[in-house]
Order: structure tokens, then sequence, then C-alpha cells
């Protein structure tokens, strides 16, 4: 399989905790530092820092579900291209997205004598040059509802943008969620899309994912061989749940993914299966029935809300979530980002030690093994102090000893200490001890470079 290009990061981290950062490795190696985003509290030591996703609630999913139940039902039992059910999915969506602050765009096209639509929402702000797009077709065939074909994908990518609009989050990468048309009649709706983008836009693409089918009752946990640095998002997600993954093989090229792909947009994505059976081997790693199809009602009128599992597609929203703020967040690390305490502190001659405080914090992991300590410190016979670096658990590093025959004033002097078996968040303290009597001076400003 090729893989066109791949400008999307690769996490290092499986499951998050909802307030902790990861570290994403060998990304974006020429981007500038920013080192003061509002919405961003810390950095990594290595590779970019993300934000973590939200858990997606399973319950407003599956809310949509029943709106596009009802939506077919009101509508001569389907969703499917060129009926009144489409457009009406395609309403009810775009309602949403509209009431979150979303930009929405219904772009038209014809095909078999009808008018398809797709929709197509953006989230303002991020860099526009980088892309991440996520989408899912909302078509059904005509015989049913389509509630998990592809209901089930387009609600999970609904509730995931309307989750990026309940954070408010400021992407460091454009945001832009997608529901196809005519899917179903080959890949229509996508394929108008990418062919209309100009190219310059196509160019501005980083990434693509897809979901069709992500609920499906006797379900499988696939994913996309396709953009290795998708795909190890997904893969990291569900080996942090301890769920086995297999590559999706049911059909490659049968999504809109391909028609991003075959424009050499990096894809991925996320399948619970059509039609194919699970093996018993496959049975034993994820419940379910051996000997069945994984969605007995794969293009048929039992394709209800009755037709889904539950717990798939929550996984895969959480999964689809995970993966828009991993690949959506993530940002250089400001390469040796410094945190600095500039108040100064007085040094009482030939007496007790003071300290001044740093809180370093929403980093992970150890501090490096050479960490850097800067020490601007006042002083009319620098031999009379002793200085130290305190970390967070108390641990003192001995950066200056006295000296009497030191005679030479002011310690401005950049110290390298390993303080790889300290973690990095917590509170450091510079601890400075005048020794001798008669000179005197003060603590102007410390920093630490991590
Ligand atoms: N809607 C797709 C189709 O009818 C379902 C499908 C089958 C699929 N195989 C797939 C979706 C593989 C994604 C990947 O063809
Ligand atoms: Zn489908
Ligand atoms: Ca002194």
């Amino acid at each position: 399989m090729t893989h066109p290009r791949s400008s999307l990061p690769v996490s290092t981290s499986g499951r998050l905790a909802a307030a902790a950062l990861v570290t994403v490795a060998g990304l974006l190696a020429a981007a500038p530092a920013s080192s003061a985003a509002p919405d961003r509290t810390g950095a990594a030591t290595a590779g970019a820092r993300v934000l973590a996703a939200p858990d997606i609630p399973i319950g407003n999913v599956k809310a949509h579900l029943t709106q596009f139940q009802s939506i077919a039902t009101a509508n001569g039992g389907s969703r499917a291209h060129g009926r009144t059910g489409y457009k009406a999915s395609v309403d009810y969506v775009k309602a949403r997205l509209d009431a979150a602050g979303f930009t929405t765009t219904v772009q038209e096209f014809t095909t078999s004598g009808s008018t398809g639509y797709n929709l197509v929402a953006d989230w303002p702000g991020g860099d526009p040059n980088q892309v991440l797009m996520a989408g899912a077709h909302l078509d059904s065939v005509s015989s049913g509802a389509g509630i998990n074909d592809n209901g089930s994908g387009s609600a999970a990518v609904l509730e995931t943008a309307l989750a990026v609009s309940r954070a408010q989050l400021r992407p460091a990468r454009h945001l832009r969620f997608a529901w196809w048309g005519a899917e179903e009649l080959g890949l229509v709706g996508s394929k108008h899309y990418v062919n209309n983008l100009p190219a310059a836009d196509r160019a501005r693409v980083s990434g693509y994912i897809n979901l069709d089918m992500a609920g499906s009752p006797n379900p499988g946990y696939f994913v996309y061989d396709d953009d290795p640095a998708i795909e190890k998002v997904f893969k990291d997600w569900y080996a942090g749940i301890g769920v086995p993954t297999e590559i999706e093989t049911e059909g490659d090229g049968r999504s809109d993914h391909a028609s991003f792909k075959n424009a050499g947009i990096p894809v991925g994505g996320l399948f619970t299966g059509a039609g194919r059976t699970k093996t018993a081997a496959q049975a034993a790693k994820w419940g379910g029935t051996s000997g069945q199809a994984f969605d007995r009602c794969y293009h048929s009128s039992c394709d209800t809300t009755a037709n889904i599992n539950d717990t798939a597609l929550d996984r895969n929203s959480d999964a689809l979530a995970h993966a828009i703020w991993t690949l959506g967040t993530a940002e250089p690390v400001p390469p040796g980002e410094s945190y600095e305490n500039a108040a100064d502190v007085a040094v009482p001659d030939n007496g007790a030690a003071v300290t001044s405080a740093l809180t370093v914090s929403g980093r992970t992991g150890n501090a490096p093994a050479a960490l850097r300590a800067g020490v601007d410190i006042k002083h009319t016979w620098r031999g009379d102090l002793v200085v130290d670096l305190l970390a967070p658990d108390g641990t003192a590093y001995r950066l200056k000893d006295s000296s009497s025959s030191d005679s030479a004033d002011n310690v401005v002097a950049t110290y390298t200490v390993d303080a790889s078996a300290e973690p990095a968040n917590g509170t450091w303290r510079l601890r400075v001890q005048d020794v001798a009597a008669q000179d005197t001076g003060y603590v102007d400003s410390w920093k630490l470079t991590f």
C-alpha cells in the first residue's frame, strides 16, 4: 500500500487523562517555536505538545441516530440520495453546527438525475495551510434508514465537531468536518468535493479521517492502513484501552477516503465491519458472534437504531475526538522553554539561606539530564555565596560553593544540572546563602530552561 505523503504528527501516547498533555514525536521540525499559546499550559520534553480530548458522550451520539431514524421514518423509510430524507438529514446536521459556531457550506451537485448535497463545516481558526478534515457519508441506501451505514459515522463526526465547539478549541491546524452525499452511488459527493477544490486548497489538506460504519452490531475494530500518523493515533488510542485492532481489509477504497487518497491526501479512518463474517479468532478477542456478519443488516431495511452496538460507537467516537485533538492541536515544543522568576530576593549578610521559587506545570515526565539553571545574583563579593537548586521534592543540587578567595562580584552564570531523576512539574527553588560577613547582595532573577 502506498503512503503518498505523511504530514501529520505521530502520538507516542495512548488514552489520556482528562487534563494530561502528551508528547508527539517527529512533527514539524521546521515550524517556528511559539512560547505562549494561552490555551496550552505546558510542554513535553521532546517533540510537540497537544491537548487531551474530552470524552464524547455516547448519549449525544445516539440522540443524533434517533433523529436520523425519525427523519427516515417521516420520509418514506430512507435517507437516500435524491429522497427528501437526505436533505432533511443535511438540514438537521447543519442546524446543529450553525448553532455551535461553525461556518457551514452546502455544496450541491447533480447525479442520477437529482441534486446531491455535501455539507462542510469549518471551525474558525487554526493554520489554513494545514487543514485537518474528518468526514462521513450522510446518505443511506434506498432500502433503509442507514443508521449504522452511515448514521453512525455521521453522528460521531457531528458530536466530535460539537465537542470542539464546547471546548472552544483553538487548534494549531484548521479543522474542517464534512458530511458527504451520494456515497452509496459511488463516492459521488466526496469526489465532487475533492475534484472541485482548487489545487492550492487541496494541497492545504494535511489529512482526511473517514468514519463509515462505526457501530456495527457485531463489531470489529478496524483501523485503515493508510497515513501512518493517523493510523498510529488510532492504534495507540485502542491500545490504551486494551482493545486489539486489525487493519481494515473489507474493501479498501469503498468509502469517501478514497476520493482524498486518489488526490494524494493522507487518509485514515475507523470501521466496525459490513457484510463480512466475523471469524472465531475475532469473536475470541472482540466478543460478539463468530460465523455471523459484522452487520447482518448492512444495506437492508433492518439498519435501524436497533442495529447499533453502543460500545463500538462510543469507542469510535472517543477515538475520533482523540485523533482530532491530537493531530489538530499538536504544535512543536518550543525548544528550550524557560521558566523565570525575576523578583528580587535579598540575601542577608552572613545569615540564613533564602529561596526564590518557580512553579513548573503542564510538562510531562522528568526534567532533562541537562537542565539549565540560569542565575543572576548581584553581590559585592561572590565568594560569600553558596547556591543550590532545589527540586520539587527538596533534593538539593549544588550549583556553586563558597570560596574565600573568589573576590569578584555577582554570580551571573548558567549551570547545567542532571535533573533527570526529578519530575519536571512542581515548585523548584533557588537557594542562596551568604556565609561570610560584610559583603551583601540579592537574587536579581533566575530561570530554568528545560
Ligand atoms: N458504505 C460502504 C460501502 O457500502 C461500507 C463499507 C464496506 C466500507 N467496506 C468498507 C467502509 C471499508 C469503509 C471501509 O461500500
Ligand atoms: Zn457506508
Ligand atoms: Ca557577606
